[in-house]
């Protein structure tokens, strides 16, 4: 772990504890505080957890008052997600965790899924060399060796304090008592019956046993995820990776054509690594490193845009949504070229990519009148998925911890282990899957990212705090696939550059551009024709639709003693809840 020495409210609700979680929270008497989504952040005095499940937060607030740091509510907030949060939280996908203590330390884990030892460079391709039925997606050759238990257990050992098994417990609780079935969970079951259907497990999980959906408010059972996570809490992460969870996965994966076998779960390892560093302005920024690509960007776009005063420009602003796509255009184009599992690719110019001289080099290049070309090299962005989630939590003492997780598409593969009860991941789809091929179509055939047996694919998660004199303030992230390392940034330029605070900051209007296609998303809400017609002067083209994300984030308000959390009014079940 480093240490660094640096230079009221129309959502919110307090209420006594109630609802689902009371017989969890029978020791300890306090008032939980929470907002769903807003302008105004929520409150409270003694830490705070922001997801995108309101009880999956309340699980990590009650972990809080039951005397748990950061870390033990994040393990927990996680392990409720699994249950709660479907379409991303989960046992079978992968991600990473950034931590800052109150006291200047900090550090991150790598637990992104691996590719098992039978892959192949090729292996989604047949003799045409064309990728065969969408299966770096779709279908269990696209689903990688599982990171999140190895990597929450790591992080426990490495700064928990609580027992493990307390923290697995209120998960175990959900999933056994039961969970209603709110509008998200119901819209997204409903949306993915048909990948469901195709593995009986699927079905049986996510519709009801006469096949027919699930309805608002029904009650939600898990009994054989409930029993996967009682193997997880009695025997920590061996109970995923060895014994019977490991046979019945490897055996159910043999069955159904997948390749990953005992011995990759035996050999699965999450990584401690030291975070990415960067400064802007008088902050410091703590990021994850590869293989995300989300903190290196992230860093270069902010080097960036250090050169300009961006608050003089004027929140979302024509000139200023002009700086920020060329920043983007420059941090993607760079990100694409050089990025990948870094125990693959010895040579990643990170030191260049991050410092200010190549950012200085990079501004040099900005038009303030035109847009910049796109490299005529024509490397595309592969599809990734929107679907991930992201959660923040902060404790009494101001230690941080920022993650984010995914299972890649909504619901991962779709596949549920048969008896086990979890989704898995189809992550494997973040690899390049065609060696070579870069097309204006959208393929990208690049060294760095190419499948190898072990390897971590490249990923765009960006977990991210920001630290003042060696003091975490605040934590933000989001799901996205690629426009989440855009929407933290903006995020971060809202509170440093326009004083926004972390709720104002969340629920502003964002855009996103990724070097190729040439092309700004922006959102439907929160942008004025006029400012988007001077904008499209300086030769940019948009594509207005739909929102970008769904950030949770905390802030600790340092003077006031307060912390403050928020969760983006973009997702359906979220919520920031403190005590
Ligand atoms: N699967 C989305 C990401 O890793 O960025």
């Amino acid at each position: 772990m480093k240490t660094r020495n640096y230079p009221s409210n129309r959502n919110v609700k307090n209420h006594s504890v109630c609802g689902i979680l009371l017989f969890t929270l029978s020791i300890i008497q306090f008032s939980l505080l929470q907002a769903e989504g807003g302008r105004t952040p929520v409150y409270a005095r003694h830490g705070m957890v922001s997801s995108a499940s309101r009880l999956a937060s309340e699980v990590g607030v009650e972990v809080l008052g039951n005397g748990g740091n950061a870390v033990d509510a994040a393990v927990a907030t996680a392990f409720a997600l699994a249950v709660t949060w479907p379409t991303a939280g989960n046992i079978g996908g992968g991600g990473f965790l950034v931590y800052h203590s109150d006291t200047g330390e900090f550090t991150s884990f790598d637990f992104r899924e691996r590719a098992p030892l039978a892959a192949t460079e090729r292996m989604y391709l047949g003799l045409d060399g064309q990728i065969v039925d969408d299966s770096n997606h779709s279908g269990p050759l696209a689903v990688g060796v599982p990171g999140t238990v190895a990597g929450l257990w790591l992080t426990h050992q490495r700064l928990g304090s609580l027992p493990w098994s307390e923290l697995v417990e209120p998960a175990i609780k959900l999933a056994r008592e039961g969970i209603p079935i709110t509008y998200a969970l119901q819209t997204g079951f409903v949306r993915n019956a048909d990948r469901f259907r195709q593995y009986p497990a699927s079905a049986r999980k996510f519709l009801r046993s006469d096949g027919s959906f699930f309805m608002l408010g029904d009650t939600w059972f898990q009994p054989m995820l409930a029993h996967t996570l009682e193997l997880i809490r009695d025997n920590g992460a061996d109970g995923f990776y060895r014994g019977e969870n490991a046979q019945r996965f490897v055996h159910y994966m043999a069955s159904i054509g997948g390749l990953i076998t005992e011995e990759d779960l035996d050999r699965y390892e999450a990584i401690e690594r030291e975070p990415i560093l960067g400064s802007y302005r008088e902050y410091d920024i703590i990021s994850m490193p590869p293989p995300s690509s989300g903190g290196v960007a992230l860093v270069q776009m902010l080097n960036i845009l250090e050169g300009y005063d961006l608050a003089a420009l004027g929140h979302n602003s024509a000139d200023y949504l002009h700086v920020l796509t060329e920043a983007m255009r420059r941090a993607y184009a760079d990100r694409a070229q050089h990025l990948g599992d870094p125990d693959f690719n010895e040579a990643m110019p990170l030191e260049r990519l991050l410092s200010k001289d190549y950012a200085a080099q990079l501004r040099a290049g900005i038009d303030m009148a035109q847009k910049s070309e796109s490299s005529s090299q024509q490397i595309g962005q592969p599809y990734e998925s929107e679907e991930t989630t992201h959660f923040s939590v902060v404790d009494g003492e101001g230690n941080i911890v920022s993650m984010t997780y995914t299972l890649e598409y909504g619901y991962g593969s779709a596949i549920v282990v048969e008896g086990g009860g979890y989704l898995l991941n189809n992550e494997l789809g973040d690899f390049n899957a065609v060696p070579g091929l870069t097309d204006e179509e959208g393929s990208i055939g690049t060294a760095p990212n190419l499948i190898a047996p072990g390897k971590r694919p490249l990923s765009s998660m960006t977990p991210t705090i920001v630290a003042q004199d060696g003091r975490p303030i605040f934590a933000a992230g989001s799901p996205g696939g690629r426009t989440i390392i855009n929407t933290t940034l903006q995020i971060i330029l809202n509170i440093i550059d326009h004083g926004f605070n972390i709720a104002e900051a969340i629920e502003a209007g964002r855009i996103h551009h990724q070097w190729l296609p040439d092309l700004t998303n922006v959102e439907t809400l929160g942008f004025s024709q006029d400012t988007l017609n001077l904008y499209k002067s300086k030769g940019h083209a948009i594509s207005q639709q739909g929102s970008q994300g769904a950030a949770m984030g905390v802030y600790y308000d340092r003077d006031s003693g307060y912390f403050l959390g928020a969760s983006d009014s973009r997702r359906g079940d979220a919520a920031a809840v403190g005590y």
